[in-house]
């Protein structure tokens, strides 16, 4: 299937990966005196994830990592990234420390190593400890201060061995469904809250990379952003001046202020009772790429009753689909791949790509994925396409290595490489796995050719 990808070119160094998150695999949540998160919460809560499961096992990745470290082996990739769970290091959020959860990371980070993978480590993907959260959590001007404190934890603990940090994963994502759209952890919807959870989130990150910065030694920091263009909903009239918004909320809130030092125009307005002198000298810090985790585009349309009068809408009927089960825009990838480097100039690296599916294992024991297989060669191509137009793209990690807990929505859909069996956690290379490490072979062949 790699031979129908232009593998030349690419550029020394490119890094191929796979992603995963802390509360998205692990398991063991009360394991080793890790306190709870506001996601244990949810799962907790009546209704909170669709197919009534929660994240107690998960993948048990706390226990089977070495088996996991041993599939990222065998497909070949140089990087793995993976969040560290702030409840795991400070069960209450701040003050006394865990030293049974630092030490798990210092077993999975020194096993990496050895075996020639680099940890790539994200500080938050969404798990804020509960007792944070009763303080507040990210409403709350202090929030900031606590996520510094956790940073600089984590930078003095595994600075020495990892050089790869990024401050947050899709920032819009758990700050727009987390306090306007009740889709995720902790459920609210309210603008004020919503407003504030951004600009702290966005204070938090500028407090983050400092920490970095003065902690770790050649540090190469990143934050990760959701960059998806906001289509109108059957480019109708009354969808357009939503979408600007969500636009805004979803596309401009955190990248904008972080690296241009200004929020976008309808947010600064909105945002400005929460904005004090020096905020904007605070947030904007310079930092070493941009992270870009891309599924495809949004349809936006309005919707009167939601928090901010926007909702999801619908693909244009007919659009290609490739199996996967949504609507698939190659272009769209391209196109913001060209965007950000634009926009921003740094060096991009895509720290998720994939798609979902109910993938099963036959009666041989494979797991046959060509849906997921197709969706990585058309979004591959897009991404060579771009990277030809000039976007300086210097890696890519496939979301996910494992099927997984996805979130909200728990067990249905499988986004993985590798089928997890969630009764007996029995891990499958899918057929995906095969093509993806054919992909990154052939990817170093040329370039060890050129
Ligand atoms: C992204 C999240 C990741 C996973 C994928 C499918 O928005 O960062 O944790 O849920 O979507």
């Amino acid at each position: 299937m790699s031979d129908s990808i232009d593998t030349t070119g690419f550029p020394a160094g490119f890094v191929w990966g796979v992603s995963t998150s802390a509360y998205q695999v692990e398991g063991a949540v009360t394991e080793d005196g890790r306190g709870a998160s506001i996601w244990d919460t949810r799962c907790k809560t009546k209704g909170g994830i669709g197919d009534g499961s929660n994240a107690d096992v998960a993948c048990d990745h706390y226990h089977r990592w070495p088996e996991d470290i041993a599939l990222m082996r065998d497909i070949g990739v140089d990087a793995y990234r993976f969040s560290l769970a702030w409840p795991r290091l400070l069960p209450r959020g701040k003050g006394a420390v865990n030293e049974k959860g630092l030490a798990f990371y210092d077993r999975l980070i020194d096993s990496l190593l050895e075996r020639g993978i680099e940890p790539w480590a994200c500080l938050y993907h969404w798990d804020l400890p509960q007792t944070l959260h009763d303080l507040g959590g990210w409403t709350s001007r202090d929030c900031a201060g606590w996520f510094a404190d956790y940073a600089a934890l984590c930078a003095k603990r595994y600075g020495d061995r990892v050089k790869r940090w990024i401050t947050f994963n899709e920032f819009s994502v758990f700050t727009l469904f987390g306090y306007a759209i009740p889709w995720a952890a902790p459920g609210i919807t309210d603008r004020a809250a919503h407003l504030k959870a951004i600009h702290h989130v966005n204070l938090a990150h500028g407090a983050g990379v400092d920490v970095l910065r003065s902690l770790v030694p050649g540090a190469s920091i990143g934050a990760i952003h959701n960059r998806q263009k906001i289509i109108p909903e059957h480019g109708r009239e009354e969808n357009v001046e939503p979408a600007a918004l969500l636009d805004e909320h979803w596309n401009k809130a955190f990248p904008d202020p972080q690296l241009l030092g200004h929020y976008p125009p309808r947010l600064a307005e909105a945002i400005e009772p929460y904005v004090q002198p020096g905020d904007m000298a605070r947030i904007c810090r310079s930092i070493d790429w941009f992270g870009l985790n891309h599924y495809g585009p949004i349809f936006a349309r309005a919707e009167p009753n939601s928090t901010w009068g926007y909702w999801w809408g619908d693909a244009p009927p007919n659009s290609p689909d490739y199996g996967v089960g949504w609507a698939i825009f190659p272009d769209a990838f391209r196109e913001e791949l060209l965007d950000i480097q634009r926009t921003y100039r740094l060096p991009i690296v895509v720290t998720e790509n994939g798609c979902g599916g109910s993938d099963v294992v036959d009666a041989e024991g494979r797991v046959n994925d060509p849906h997921r297989i197709a969706y990585f060669t058309i979004y591959q191509e897009a991404m060579r396409a771009a990277m030809r137009e000039g976007a300086d793209v210097r890696g890519y990690f496939v979301w996910s290595l494992l099927d997984n807990f996805e979130w909200g929505t728990g067990y249905g859909s499988r986004f993985g490489i590798v089928h997890v069996d969630f009764q007996t956690l029995k891990r499958t290379p899918k057929a995906s796995a095969r093509w993806y490490a054919d992909l990154i072979k052939a990817a170093r062949a040329a370039g060890s050719q050129s």
